[in-house]
């Protein structure tokens, strides 16, 4: 029997918890029996476009109950009247359910939120249905916005954070849409899916409609794996899309760069690296860039952020290294994130956020930052060493970034494994 969920790809987590809700909700009498009280509140949260309004709307499709859905779309006077009407009627009709579809954008953006008059007419609202079966389902990309005491446990007892789909949540998501596309038989999901990981349903729906436009457009019967990679260089990296210069002495340098960014990542975690490109990318003209698709933490992401300039340096060694300072910047953050009291050699060392705020001597301060730079000379000591032990990956990757541009990440395994 099909099921309200089932529109929800992937998930799977969150819609148990939604079932069990709705089975609450369906079945009062046995949760009573036993003593349970059905939650007051559910509030989904997270970046826009994951499917908060879908998850929310195949719930209340599940649930059968009268609903009273608030969106803003009117005047702040009109909306809090709105407000208060709908939970004096949900009260009265109960069971009911009350939907509030981006609660934080119920008051105005630039105003301080906390006392907004929208939120005082939900909390009085929840309040004055309290002893009534009126359900409240809220969603909302940022909670910290609203006030403390609209949040606690009482009126949103149930918080649940939606986050980008999983590595095989987005493979299913990506299915489901090439699904409802004519393909060519050269589009490779892995390699589409590792190019787009960490992006929202949204993100990865847009992206694969936007392949089969440029398909269409070069009127092609079926969409081809040149469509999809066009639409994620355009769509995610802003690369022009009339972009088409022939390689020279500065790509090179660009592709040296990113060569060790790969090499590093993939000498590491192997298979971590899902899209690496020359080209360049933004209104502000960077050049290159990798896609980790698979999360690299702690000290190899050090190394991975330290590894495009010890590349550039390898193969040119006189030549004073740049477009390195933000890949610097970002070795010497995640160091100082590491250090912290060092009791056991008795020296006290600061966390990040302590020497930036506080009013520490300026001694003190430089005794920390002198450390920093001593743990970047040895993390760089040890990139250099994975560089040199992978010598052939990387002057391969080179060459490949200097013929093709853009590599995928079934050429970076393929490279990867023609090397000793
Ligand atoms: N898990 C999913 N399975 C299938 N489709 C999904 C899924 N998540 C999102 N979508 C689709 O992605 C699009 C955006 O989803 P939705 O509007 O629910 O996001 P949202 O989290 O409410 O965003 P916002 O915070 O901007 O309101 C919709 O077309 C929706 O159907
Ligand atoms: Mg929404």
């Amino acid at each position: 029997m099909a099921n309200a969920y089932d529109r929800i790809i992937g998930y799977d987590t969150i819609k148990a918890e939604l079932m069990q809700i709705s089975d609450m909700v369906k079945n009062p009498d046995i949760y009573r029996k036993i003593g349970a009280k059905l939650p007051k509140g559910i509030l989904l949260y997270g970046r826009p476009g994951l499917g908060k309004s879908l998850m929310a709307k195949c719930f209340i499709e599940d649930c059968g109950l009268k609903t009273y859905t608030l969106r803003r779309n009117k005047s702040s006077e009109d909306f809090v009247d709105e407000i208060t009407k709908a939970f004096r009627d949900a009260g009265k009709c109960a069971p009911a359910i009350i939907f509030l579809d981006d609660m934080d954008k119920f008051a105005n953006e630039d105003e301080d939120h906390r006392d907004a008059e929208e939120y005082v007419a939900i909390q009085a609202g929840i309040d004055e249905v309290k002893d009534k079966e009126v359900l409240v389902f809220a969603t909302a990309n940022d909670i910290r916005k609203m006030p403390p005491s609209l949040k606690r446990a009482g009126r949103f007892d149930r918080k649940i954070e939606v986050d980008v789909p999983s590595e095989e949540d987005a493979h299913k998501i990506i299915a489901h849409y090439l699904s409802e596309k004519s393909l060519s038989e050269d589009v490779n999901t892995e390699d589409l899916a590792n190019m787009i990981s960490y992006n929202s349903c949204a993100e990865l729906e847009t992206i694969i409609n936007e392949a089969a436009i440029y398909a269409a457009y070069d009127r092609k019967d079926k969409v081809e794996m040149e469509h999809a990679i066009k639409a994620v260089l355009t769509m995610k990296y802003r690369v022009p899309e009339d972009y088409n210069k022939t390689p020279g002495e500065e790509e090179r340098k660009t592709a040296a760069h990113e060569a060790g960014h790969l090499v590093v990542a993939e000498a590491l975690k192997p298979g971590s690296v899902g899209l690496v490109s020359i080209r360049v990318t933004g209104s502000e003209h960077r050049e290159g860039f990798i896609h980790v698709c698979k999360e690299i933490d702690g000290e190899d992401d050090i190394m991975v952020s330290l590894a495009g300039k010890a590349a550039t340096e390898m193969f040119y060694p006189e030549e004073c290294t740049k477009g390195c300072s933000e890949d610097l910047d970002r070795a010497s953050d995640a160091i100082r994130d590491y250090i912290s009291i060092d009791a056991g050699a008795g020296i006290a060392l600061l966390d990040v956020s302590v020497s930036k705020f506080s009013k520490m001597s300026e001694n003190y301060v430089a005794r920390n930052e002198a450390v920093v730079h001593a743990e970047l000379e040895r993390y760089m000591r040890q990139t250099r060493s994975i560089l040199y032990k992978n010598r052939e990956f990387l002057e391969k990757t080179v060459e490949e970034l200097m013929s093709k541009g853009t590599l995928l990440y079934s050429d970076i395994r393929r490279i990867r494994e023609s090397c000793g």
